[in-house]
C-alpha cells in the first residue's frame, strides 16, 4: 500500500518514483482512493520537478489501464487514423478535420478532452449542439466508425477514466502546462482507443499552455512521439501557430458554426490552412497509399462538392445531435469592440482572448461550473490587417451587460495597433518529423 504523502514529498524534493508507485498513484486517484487534493499536490510538485521519461511512460500505461482499451483498426479491419491539438483558442480544427477525413473514405475515431484553463476543448463545443451525446459505450464507438466513418468521443468511466479525472483537476488548479502530464494524457487517449496514426497539432506561442516557444514544441512533440512509438503508433507532430486565435470564433457554438462554414468552404484563411494541412497529413498516414499533395487534393475536393458537409451532417446526427446550425444556442447581447485609431494590428493576444472568452463563462473555473455555450467572441480583424479609428475589431456575444463591459475591456486591451505591418509567417511553422 502507498503512502502518498511520501510520493507527494518526493516528487517535491526532485526524486523519481517507480512504475509501481506510479501506477498505484493514478489507479487509487481513477477509483477514489486518492483524494483531489492529493493528486492536485502532486502534479504541482511535478509542475515545478518535472517527469523523467520512465515516469511519463509509467504514467501512460497506468492512464490506459485505469479502463479499457478499444483496437479499433483490428475492428474495422482498416488502418484508423486520429488527431489531436495540444489546446489552443479557437482551436476547432478536430470539428472540420473529421468529416472531410471521412467523406474520402479514411476512419476517423477520436476521443477528445473537454476545456483546459484558457483553451476551449471539442467535447464542450460538441455539447453547444442539442442532443448531441459525447458518452458513448466502447461498443457504440466502434459501430459508429464502422457505419458513419466518424466518432468523436469523451473519455468515460470504461475509457481512461484517469484521464478524464486528472484532466478536470489540472484545469482548475494550474497545473495543465506541463509537457510530460500532457503528452501522457494525450497519448494515453490515442492509444486506448487503438489509433494506428496521429497527427498531433502542438501550439506555440502566447496562447499554447505556458506560452510555449517552439524549442518548448520541439521537445513535447519528441516526447509524444516516443509514447506513440512504443505502442506501435505512427505520430506526425505539426507544430503551429497560436499566438493569435485560430480562426476568427472563440466560444463553443460560434465555433461550431465556424467549422461547418469552414467544411463548406467558407472558413477563415488561417484555419482553413491548418485544417487542409492536418487532413493531408491523416490521408497521408492512411491505408489509401497517397502522398501529402494527392491527400490535400482529396480533401479540397471532399469540401468543393458538398461530401464533407454531408459527412459531418450524418456524424451528428450519428450521435443524437441536430445538425441545423439555426439550432444552436444564441447570446443575448452582442456588443462591437472598435479599433481606438487608424494603424495596422500588429499583435492579437491568443491568451488574453481566451481568458476574456472563459470569463464571458465558456469555460470553467471550478470543476463544478457549467458552461454557457452561446457566449464568446468573434475576432473580425486579425494580425496584419490596416484598419481606421470605428472600425470593428471584435464582437463580443455575452450573457449580460456586465460580462459584456468587461470582454470589451479585455479584448481592446488583446489588439495592439501599430504603424507597420508585423512580419508574415504561415500557421504551420515545423512538421516533425
Ligand atoms: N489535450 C489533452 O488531451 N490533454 C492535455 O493535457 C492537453 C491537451
Amino acid at each position: 500500500m502507498i503512502r502518498v504523502t511520501e510520493l507527494i514529498e518526493r516528487k517535491r524534493d526532485g526524486g523519481e518514483l517507480s512504475d509501481g508507485e506510479v501506477s498505484e498513484l493514478v489507479l487509487g486517484f481513477t477509483r477514489g482512493d486518492v483524494p483531489d487534493y492529493q493528486m492536485a499536490a502532486w502534479c504541482m510538485a511535478v509542475y515545478f520537478c518535472g517527469l523523467t521519461g520512465r515516469e511519463t511512460h509509467a504514467l501512460t500505461d497506468a492512464m490506459i489501464r485505469s479502463g479499457d482499451t478499444v483496437d479499433l483498426g483490428a475492428a474495422l479491419g482498416r488502418k484508423v487514423v486520429d488527431k489531436h491539438s495540444t489546446g489552443g483558442v479557437g482551436d476547432k480544427t478536430s470539428l472540420a478535420v473529421g468529416p472531410i477525413v471521412a467523406a474520402c473514405g479514411v476512419p476517423f475515431g477520436k476521443m477528445s478532452g473537454r476545456g483546459l484553463s484558457h483553451s476551449g476543448g471539442t467535447l464542450d463545443k460538441l455539447e453547444s449542439i442539442p442532443g448531441f451525446r459525447v458518452e458513448l459505450s466502447v461498443d457504440e464507438f466502434v459501430s459508429q466508425v464502422r457505419d458513419v466513418g466518424l466518432a468523436i468521443v469523451g473519455q468515460t468511466a470504461d475509457l481512461v477514466p484517469a484521464d478524464m479525472k486528472l484532466y478536470a483537476l489540472r484545469d482548475v488548479t494550474a497545473t495543465v502546462e506541463i509537457n510530460p502530464l500532457i503528452a501522457s494524457s494525450i497519448m494515453s487517449k490515442k492509444i486506448a482507443t487503438g489509433a494506428d496514426a496521429v497527427v498531433l497539432d502542438v501550439k506555440v506561442g502566447d496562447g499554447a499552455h505556458g506560452k510555449r516557444t517552439l524549442d518548448v514544441a520541439r521537445v513535447l512533440a519528441e516526447q509524444m512521439i516516443d509514447l506513440g512509438e512504443r505502442a506501435g503508433c505512427e505520430v506526425v507532430c505539426l507544430l503551429t501557430d497560436m499566438d493569435q486565435p485560430l480562426g476568427a470564433a472563440v466560444g463553443n457554438a460560434l465555433e461550431i458554426r465556424e467549422a461547418v462554414d469552414t467544411i463548406a468552404g467558407r472558413g477563415p484563411a488561417d484555419f482553413t490552412e491548418l485544417v487542409m494541412d492536418a487532413c493531408a497529413q491523416l490521408l497521408a498516414l492512411s491505408d489509401l497509399g497517397i502522398d501529402l499533395a494527392e491527400g490535400r487534393r482529396r480533401a479540397g475536393a471532399a469540401v468543393a462538392d458538398g461530401s464533407a458537409t454531408a459527412a459531418y451532417e450524418r456524424w451528428i446526427r450519428a450521435q443524437g445531435g441536430d445538425p441545423d446550425l439555426s439550432a444552436l444556442p444564441t447570446a443575448p447581447l452582442v456588443r462591437e469592440v472598435l479599433a481606438p485609431r487608424d494603424g495596422v494590428v500588429s499583435r492579437l493576444g491568443a491568451l488574453a482572448v481566451g481568458i476574456a472568452s472563459l470569463e464571458l463563462g465558456a469555460g470553467r473555473r471550478t470543476k463544478e461550473d457549467s458552461i454557457d455555450h452561446a457566449v464568446g467572441i468573434v475576432c473580425r480583424v486579425k494580425r496584419g490587417a490596416a484598419v481606421a479609428k470605428g472600425d470593428v475589431l471584435a464582437q463580443i456575444h455575452a450573457a449580460d451587460e456586465a460580462s459584456a463591459v468587461r470582454a470589451v475591456d479585455a479584448v481592446l486591451a488583446a489588439y495592439e495597433i501599430g504603424e507597420e505591418p508585423p512580419p508574415e509567417h504561415g500557421i504551420l511553422l515545423d512538421v516533425i518529423p
